[in-house]
């Protein structure tokens, strides 16, 4: 088979789907699921999966009979979640493209670590503040500070194999700036097509709890609940405080 470098985001987001982004779902749906028992929503079901990935969200939301849209920054992401979720749209969290409020909000994964400082943090939350009505609901995940130094800065790589994958993430920290940087490198055997090698780099940035909950204050956020919440069960493997933060927030009038 030969392999090609020139679609390799298409094979991460092959592999990512596979390796990290079902496993990862499979957990935080219980969450979901509480939060949406826990909350009963009073108008129209209308739901915004922001960095939406393979549309894992969407496709959760819409069994759950909500209409539900996704939006990411990643065309390789979005043709991923074709397969799951109809509405789907190409933009940046940070100047989200709608008018119309959503019920619910979600943004998993991860995914506002991505950002390298607060402003840029506060600006993601205006944002998803501006699609927010009175009795809407924000949701979000966010990784613990101490995953960085305990799980990014580990030396051996973090390795997943399937049938058709290969991935091999190495994760570097650097304390100093608050920064993980991740090597990502692998292969994919994309539906219909030939091999296709994965190799891409990604940073993020570690946030203190005080941090984020200053960045929703700054975009006009109150946090209802904040949830220790760990995917993996790695707590008590990893020397870390706690693993991710869930986050159910509130529009402030
Ligand atoms: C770790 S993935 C999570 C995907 C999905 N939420 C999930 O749970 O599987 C992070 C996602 O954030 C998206 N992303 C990163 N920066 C973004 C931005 N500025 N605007 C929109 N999406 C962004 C990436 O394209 C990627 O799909």
């Amino acid at each position: 088979m030969t392999r090609n470098r020139v679609e390799s985001y298409g094979a991460f987001a092959y592999a990512y789907d596979k390796a990290l982004g079902q496993r990862f779902f499979k957990s935080v749906r219980r969450l979901l699921r509480e939060s949406l028992d826990k909350y009963p929503v009073r108008g129209a079901k209308t739901h915004l999966d922001v960095a939406c990935g393979t549309g894992l969200a969407v496709d959760f939301f819409r069994a759950e009979g909500w209409r539900s849209v996704g939006v990411d920054a990643s065309l390789p992401m979005l043709q991923m979640a074709r397969g799951r979720a109809p509405q789907l749209v190409a933009g940046d969290y940070r100047a989200l493209p709608f008018r119309a409020p959503f019920a619910r909000i979600t943004c998993l994964y991860d995914s506002l670590n991505h950002l390298k400082d607060r402003v840029e943090l506060a600006s993601a939350f205006r944002s998803m503040r501006r699609l927010m009505g009175p009795d809407s609901l924000l949701l979000f995940d966010m990784n613990h500070p101490d995953i960085y130094p305990a799980v990014w800065g580990m030396r051996e790589p973090f390795v997943a194999t399937g049938r058709d994958y290969h991935l091999e993430i190495a994760t570097t920290w650097r304390k100093r700036e608050g920064i993980g940087h991740a090597l990502v490198t692998g292969w994919a055997d994309l539906p219909g097509s030939e091999r296709v090698e994965i190799h891409e780099r990604h940073e993020q940035r570690a946030y203190r709890e005080r941090e984020i909950v200053e960045s929703l204050t700054d975009a006009n956020l109150a946090p209802v609940e904040i949830l220790d919440f760990d995917p993996y069960d790695e707590s008590g493997t990893v020397d870390a405080e706690g693993v991710k933060l869930f986050f159910v927030c509130r529009a402030k009038s």
